[in-house]
């Protein structure tokens, strides 16, 4: 039986690898990741590692590793599809009945790509007619101008049932258009739809699929915004207001900020590089997207003390996934929507101007805390030293460290040594899985000596990791295909097994589906894709970066070139091979 990719995904999201390992293993968490003894192998010392980003495992030991369902089948001795059916039945699936019924899955998800295309473009021209014109004179005099208001597809829906009618004309169902959660069924029998007289923003996937909406009413009344509820194509945890902007900018570096009309008044003033969540509270998923483009990000929350607890829980989230976090407070203001509004012109210039004035969350911490504590007292300053140790104690830059020590016991008048000593038994953990790291990449490249899955690597270890970097990046940030399938051929691939998966990879995602691990099974032999999930695992910890993905392709080119320049009675048949594919192309 061949089951559909929606079915593995749901099994895969409803199974946490890590809560259904930890009933196997004792886990322990280790930086990204969580450690424990194999499970498949006898040891005294851990090398056995769980990855939550990749959901996947991998011993270092004896090199068993790959997703959920390859873990399940190897720990309960269970063939491929009893393995997925014990999960299913851990989860509360169901198996599917017949393939028909999975094919619905991909059908009705691009149904509703249609639906919310169709929907934006409905908003929009509603906005520019004249329906629309209290709510574009309400954008208007918020500040936006038509390029602003265009760029970002905002609309109005109007107070009819014009959209039903507009949706239906077009050929949709009532039963796609609820799914799709742009209408309900009232109470009285009939569908209507969910926004009524609200200024709409839709809000947009990386690839530019319309996934959901936001809209916020004109006056004072209650809900202030309502959004899309989650659907087949949205899950407000998973995705960031316009990242699909901010990802194309050059700097590695984000503004979060908390609203819509924040992050719109920012682009407008040439901050693009804002996204905001979508009215909910940062989650763990948002801050790992937002470390996909960002090697930095700045906290730009509401002024008030929501906004302010907001930022501590965001300072912590963002801190784990190892970005560095500055916090920008705003004077005078609200919001950064406020703030760029009440200096008119100056706005941007002004904004710029406290941008680069924002602290590292290590000074603005300390400085919260001040507030917390009488320091005039002796207990105070006991307490406000401790907590402020704990704080310093989260920098991994003992230069930093350092400075705010000094700092700290010049202001106290207290050696310098008794918070040095709080703070490194603090970071004591952290040196520990530090090290642990660089013991599992030694391990990981001597591997490549008696390498069996992939040969070649030995004698092209540059290009192999290169190669590896690539494919890892690639299934770590699928929205990258294009990008890398535009810079590097599968021909410039120097290892066949490496060519081999990138050659897959690259096939499903050009095809539109997903090209996790999950989906190996039927291509690659178990040990196989306990070789590659090592690689896209590891890759996956140490974090992805842009500058290191054209370091890799610039390698790999290089390399295949070299390769391809080896004396003729060196080369292989499939060496010749591609040299005269190559060569070939270059003629024409
Ligand atoms: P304006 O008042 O239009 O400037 O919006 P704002 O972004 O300044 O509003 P606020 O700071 O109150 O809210 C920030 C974000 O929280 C909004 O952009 C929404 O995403 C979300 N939000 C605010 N109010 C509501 C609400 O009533 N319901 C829901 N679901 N989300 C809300
Ligand atoms: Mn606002």
């Amino acid at each position: 039986m061949a089951l559909s990719d929606e079915f593995l995904q749901e099994l895969k999201s409803r199974n946490d690898i890590v809560e259904v390992i930890s009933s196997y293993v004792n886990l322990q968490k280790a930086g990204r990741l969580y450690k424990g003894r194999c499970p498949f192998h006898h040891e005294k010392t851990p090398s056995f590692c769980v990855y939550p980003d990749t959901q996947s495992f991998y011993c270092f030991g004896c090199h068993v590793g790959g997703e959920i369902i390859n873990f399940i089948k190897k720990a309960e001795n269970l063939d491929y599809i009893d393995a997925v059916k014990f999960l299913a039945k851990r989860a509360g699936i169901d198996m599917p009945k017949d393939n028909f019924k999975n094919n619905d899955n991909t059908v009705r998800q691009r149904r509703i790509y249609e639906i919310n295309r169709e929907t934006a473009k409905f908003f929009y021209h509603s906005l520019m007619s004249v329906n629309g014109t209290s709510a574009l004179t309400y954008l208007r005099k918020r500040g936006l101008t038509d390029k602003t208001i265009r760029h970002f597809g905002l609309g109005y829906a109007p107070n009819s049932f014009k959209l039903i009618d507009y949706l239906r004309s077009k050929g949709f169902g009532e039963e796609e258009l609820i799914q799709s959660n742009v209408a309900y069924v009232s109470r009285n029998g009939h569908l209507v739809s969910r926004f009524f007289d609200r200024v709409m923003f839709p809000i947009l996937d990386l690839r530019g699929n319309v996934i959901a909406f936001g809209g916020r009413i004109m006056g004072d009344g209650k809900p202030k915004y309502l959004n899309t509820a989650d659907t087949p194509v949205f899950s407000k945890s998973r995705q960031l207001f316009a990242l699909n902007f901010a990802k194309n900018i050059q700097g590695r570096e984000l503004i979060l900020a908390e609203g819509y009309m924040d992050v719109i008044s920012l682009h407008q003033a040439g901050f693009e590089n804002a996204v905001a969540t979508l009215g909910t509270s940062l989650t763990e998923q948002q801050a790992g997207l937002i470390h996909r483009y960002a090697d930095e990000v700045i906290i730009c929350y509401d002024s008030d003390d929501a906004g302010r607890t907001a930022t501590e829980r965001a300072i912590t989230i963002l801190r784990k996934t190892g970005l560095k976090v500055r916090v920008l407070t705003i004077p005078h203001a609200k919001d950064p929507d406020e703030f760029m509004k009440s200096y008119g012109d100056k706005g941007p210039v002004m904004f710029k101007v406290i941008l680069e004035q924002s602290a590292m969350d290590i000074d603005y911490r300390l400085d919260k805390l001040r507030n917390k504590y009488n320091i005039a007292t002796t207990q105070g300053k006991i307490d406000y030293l401790t907590q402020a140790s704990e704080i310093i104690a989260t920098s991994d830059n003992p230069i930093e460290r350092n400075l705010y020590i000094s700092t700290l016991s010049e202001k106290f008048g207290i050696e310098k040594s008794s918070i040095e000593e709080r703070i490194a038994g603090k970071l004591k953990k952290a040196k520990f899985q530090q090290a642990d790291r660089e013991i599992n990449q030694r391990k990981a490249l001597t591997l490549a000596e008696n390498d069996t899955i992939n040969p070649e690597k030995k004698d092209n270890l540059l290009g192999a990791n290169a190669e590896e970097y690539i494919i890892a990046s690639l299934m770590n940030n699928p929205d990258m295909c294009q990008y890398i399938g535009s810079n590097i051929k599968t021909t410039d691939f120097v290892t066949a097994f490496n060519k081999r998966v990138f050659t897959f990879v690259m096939s499903r995602l050009t095809d539109g589906k997903s090209a996790e691990l999950l989906f190996f099974s039927q291509e690659f032999t178990e040990q196989e894709i306990a070789y590659i999930t090592a690689y896209v695992s590891e890759n996956s910890a140490k974090h992805f970066s842009k500058s290191s993905l054209n370091n890799c392709i610039n390698i790999l080119k290089k390399e295949s070139e070299q390769k391809i320049r080896k004396k003729p009675s060196e080369m292989s048949d499939d060496d010749v091979g591609e040299l005269f594919s190559k060569y070939s192309k270059s003629k024409r």
